[in-house]
């Protein structure tokens, strides 16, 4: 019989939003963070510019918001921004109450440094040399696991929520969710009266991107299927500035080089900005990549370089340690040459749709962090605002999960996971082909500059693999490999669809066939799913 588990509180993820959710929870309610591997693997591990917030007294709340709404590109919701910029202090004062320790300035002035990317118009990101993600993710999990009312499940991927439908009930309300425990094979039925997505984002959807390989989109393909609406996955965010090199995996080089002053420049040595934006290196990242974009392909070149080296050798090694140590690897040496860099895909800023509490379309499920829409990115996600909306957001659902734990009676009885009808598969090739194939097309066809034909020939390609996917999940035991391609090939269709239906460019949607901004198209793109139900009152 396979086993079932019962928590007041189900997290999955253990990034900055679910560890975040999970610290945040009071200690009486029984929790169960589940991770796809150990705690520590996800995009918070390797976030490098820190976290923004207005920490300086010449910087204000008004500043920061207008940054984000113009970085956003007219589609954030206002009230989200000012709420999480309002939020960002208080914030960063928990996350120092844990005990991360962020960079603290050198100078007689003291207090913490605070250091510039694009679309800041202050300085106003601490951090942790440029290494912030491990700082918080580490101090995050040990925290976590002193807890002894958190049960941490690592190496387990949820496959499935549980709805009211498999119930045999109309009211759109999440139960719990299906888990498969990579160790035993076996997938176990976790119930809960809450249950928060803090999966993190989806850029493995592209062939080329900073993210490590858990970011698969899982959250966002599980909420819509589960009938969630999902807004602007149109809006996929790629760095400027990602080492190229034929041996590194997902090496991004911080926008803080170029805030502390370093230079973008063409294979001849010169530099280039200034003739796409007069915020030259430090304009907003969409401008910033397709201009990298642009130059490579009238050059005909395979990358730029970013170049620091003009700066004293101490003043790099003191901002850049980890990142000067990781391209000695390669034979970069940062202080005295240029580094070779590319765009790559890095940030999802659609995502599940969630209200100012992190709650989505259904009852009971929350969605925090990059598996989220809330609002706050708009068209483009201004850098350092992540980690920002992890933190407020999972403090905003812990208190309303806290306000709404006492009304919450025994959860209902859940069927086991059926697999009856499911043998072991034969054909593995199919999964690790359809991976390649699917990453690629979205590279070529739904990359940085978009055209009607290249989104038409995703389409096509995508409808494919969907249906080989489907009919292969029906007759195959469930595998990790398989689920994530799943999820994948899910996004996929999301980001396809939405980028389909956007006839304009904007922020970081950018099409050929329609070169402008059109007033019109100023609002967010809502896929509803055909399950969708919607929320009495
Ligand atoms: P993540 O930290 O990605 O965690 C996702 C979790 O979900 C993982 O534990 C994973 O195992 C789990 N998971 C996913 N699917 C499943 C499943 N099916 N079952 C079980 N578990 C699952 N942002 C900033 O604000 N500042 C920065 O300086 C910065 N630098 C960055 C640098 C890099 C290289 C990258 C990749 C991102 C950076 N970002 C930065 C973005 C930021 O790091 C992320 O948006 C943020 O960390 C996301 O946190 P999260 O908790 O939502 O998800
Ligand atoms: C970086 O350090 O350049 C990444 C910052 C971010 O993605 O917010």
């Amino acid at each position: 019989m396979p086993e079932s588990k019962v928590y007041d509180v189900l997290i999955i993820g253990s990034g900055a939003a679910g560890l975040g959710l999970a610290l945040r929870l009071d200690t009486s309610l029984r929790i169960a963070v589940v991770a796809k591997r150990e705690i520590k693997e996800g995009n918070t591990l390797y976030a490098q510019g820190g976290i923004s917030a207005v920490l300086d007294a010449a910087d204000s709340v008004e500043s920061h918001v207008q940054d984000t709404l113009a970085a956003g590109a007219g589609l954030c919701d206002p009230d989200t921004v000012r709420l999480v910029v309002e939020r960002g202090p208080a914030a960063i004062q928990w996350l120092l109450d844990q005990g991360v320790e962020f960079t603290r300035r050198s100078d007689p002035r003291g207090g913490y440094h605070l250091t510039r990317e694009g679309g800041h118009s202050h300085r106003r990101i601490i951090h942790a040399a440029d290494a912030t993600g491990e700082a918080v993710e580490g101090t995050l999990e040990a925290k976590v696991r002193a807890r002894t009312n958190v049960d941490l499940y690592e190496n387990h991927i949820v496959v499935d929520l549980i709805t009211a439908a498999k119930l045999g009930r109309r009211e759109p309300r999440c139960h719990g969710a299906y888990v498969l425990d990579k160790g035993s094979g076996r997938v176990l039925t976790f119930a809960a009266h809450f249950t928060a997505l803090a999966t993190g984002g989806a850029s493995k959807v592209y062939l080329y991107t900073s993210n490590p390989d858990v970011a698969t989109g899982d959250g966002i393909a599980m909420a819509w299927r589960a009938g969630c609406r999902v807004a602007n996955m149109e809006f996929m965010q790629f760095h400027p500035t990602c080492l190229f090199h034929p041996k590194a995996k997902s090496a991004l080089i911080t926008e803080a080089v170029r805030g502390e002053g370093g230079h973008l420049l063409l294979p001849d040595g010169s530099r280039f900005m200034e003739r796409f934006d007069p915020r030259g290196e430090l304009a907003p990242r969409d401008v910033v990549a397709r201009a990298i974009d642009h130059e490579m392909k009238r050059l005909g070149v395979e990358h730029l370089y970013l170049d620091i080296s003009h700066k004293p050798r101490e003043f790099v090694l003191e901002h850049f340690p980890s990142i000067h140590e990781r391209l000695l690897e390669f034979g970069i040496d940062i202080t005295t040459e240029p580094i070779p860099v590319v765009p790559a895909a890095h940030y999802t800023c659609g995502g599940v749709m969630a209200d100012h509490m992190a709650r989505t379309d259904l009852e009971g499920l929350y969605a925090i962090g990059e598996v989220a829409y809330t609002g706050l990115h708009g068209a483009n996600r201004m850098a350092s605002n992540s980690l920002l909306e992890c933190l407020v957001f999972s403090a905003l659902a812990a208190e309303d999960i806290e306000a709404r734990a006492p009304h919450y009676g025994p959860t209902p009885a859940l069927p086991p996971w059926d697999e009856s009808r499911v043998t072991d598969s034969d054909e593995e090739v199919v999964v690790s082909h359809n991976w390649d194939e699917l990453r690629r097309f979205m590279w070529d066809y739904v990359g940085i500059v978009r055209t009607n034909k290249r989104l038409a020939r995703a389409q096509r390609r995508i409808d494919l693999l969907r249906h080989e996917i489907v009919d292969y999940y029906s007759d195959f035991r469930v595998g990790n490999d398989l689920l994530e391609l799943r999820n994948l090939a899910d996004v996929a269709a999301l980001i396809i669809s939405s980028a389909r239906r956007r006839k304009e460019s904007r922020g970081l949607h950018y099409t050929l066939d329609f070169p402008a901004t059109d007033p019109i198209q100023q609002h967010p793109t809502v896929l509803f799913p055909d399950s969708y139900i919607p929320q009495a009152g």
